[in-house]
């Protein structure tokens, strides 16, 4: 939390258990955090406060903290009071990833939690394994992308996490072109996109074959955006390649992480989607495309506000809402052409300052 924020805090805190005393159901705020986007108050009621009278002052304590709206629920911490961060701010890539590092083996960052914590992701785990990440024009998926290429370059060494790049547009990879990390240049037409799925297919085979553990060979991320173009534009070959790297990849060591607009049943077979165990959702226009997107119910992922704003759903209800860490391609840029050439897991002039999410 930055030092500038805490009167506003104090103030906030006082005016929630003013509310409440006058209302006549007091309570005093014993802690939270701040997130990106949201803030949280810890709640501690006095002995005859109900829960329900405090969940029925929403509106008034909403007003009161001149706040579009207010949440209250039920958690660890006792009642949690949940409103919108004024100043909500990016969360900047090279500053959080010393905070994490070294990262455990085929995990990468992606962003901060509304929790205010980081968000890791381990590619091996089976909860995990594929991820789909979804959301309309602006949402930030290209930049998600590019920052789990930034989490493996910087994070591990090629021997232990390397990238395959497709993206038929072009131009959402080419930053990293040259790196070791890489198993051959970013892939940009639709005929190479085919060949390059098709020689993943084939390592998958024969990784299968002689029974290597992932552990002895080189994960392999095949990265895609425009995932929806490149399945309109190849046709059943992608579709058919795709399906089997998704059916079988992760036992081989090999994870797909693709990223389209839409995933909607006209692109992707249901076989498809059903193989993506993780969804990244970020804004979407409507409730239906919410739907789509997320592939079940009730996310409201058309209420998010874009520019890295994202779910992430996992199995069951799981769902977690974070702030992708950013990290501009002319930063990655830098960091790379002062690394060029390192064989091992790059070690960078990163700034040091500890990100204080915490209140
Ligand atoms: N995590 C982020 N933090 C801050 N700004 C972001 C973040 N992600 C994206 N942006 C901003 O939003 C813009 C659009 O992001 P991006 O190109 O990744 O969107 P997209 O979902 O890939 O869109 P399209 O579907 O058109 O390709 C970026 O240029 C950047 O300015
Ligand atoms: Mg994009």
């Amino acid at each position: 939390m930055s030092q500038q924020m805490r009167p506003y805090l104090e103030a906030q805190a006082d005016c929630v258990e003013a509310v409440l005393a006058a209302h006549r159901a007091p309570g005093h705020i014993t802690g939270g955090t701040v997130g990106p986007r949201l803030i949280r108050f810890f709640l501690n009621p006095a002995p005859h406060t109900r829960f329900a009278a405090i969940k029925h002052l929403a509106d008034d304590l909403a007003l009161a903290l001149k706040s579009p709206s207010l949440h209250v629920r039920r958690g660890e911490e006792g009642v949690i009071l949940e409103f919108a961060n004024p100043t909500p701010r990016a969360v900047d890539f090279l500053t959080l990833l010393p905070e994490v590092r070294p990262l455990q083996p085929a995990t990468v960052l992606l962003g901060l939690t509304d929790e205010g914590a980081p968000l890791l992701v381990r590619l091996a785990s089976p909860d995990v394994a594929h991820i789909l990440v979804a959301g309309t024009t602006g949402s930030g998926k290209s930049a998600l992308l590019r920052t789990l290429a930034a989490s493996v370059v910087l994070g591990h060494a090629p021997q232990a996490l390397r990238l395959l790049c497709l993206d038929p547009k072009g131009r959402a990879f080419r930053v990293l072109t040259g790196l070791p990390h890489l198993t051959r240049p970013p892939v940009v037409g639709v005929a190479e996109a085919i060949e390059a799925l098709h020689s993943a297919v084939r390592m998958m085979e024969v990784r299968d074959r002689r029974g290597e553990t992932p552990e002895a060979v080189p994960r392999i991320v095949v990265l895609i955006d425009e995932l929806s173009d490149l399945v309109m534009q190849g046709g059943a070959a992608v579709s058919d390649l795709l399906t089997r790297l998704l059916q079988r990849g992760r036992e081989a060591g090999i994870h797909v992480v693709a990223a389209t607009q839409r995933p909607s049943a006209a692109v992707l077979s249901g076989l498809m989607r059903a193989n993506f165990p993780l969804r990244l959702v970020g804004r979407v226009v409507s409730a239906d495309d919410a739907r789509v997107a997320s592939g079940r119910a009730g996310t409201n992922a058309h209420l998010l506000h874009g520019r890295g704003d994202f779910l992430a759903l996992g199995g069951g209800e799981v769902m977690v809402r974070f702030q992708v860490a950013y990290i501009a391609e002319k930063a990655l840029q830098q960091q790379l052409t002062a690394n060029v050439g390192v064989g091992h897991a790059l070690h960078l002039a990163l700034p040091t300052a500890p990100l204080k999410a915490e209140m």
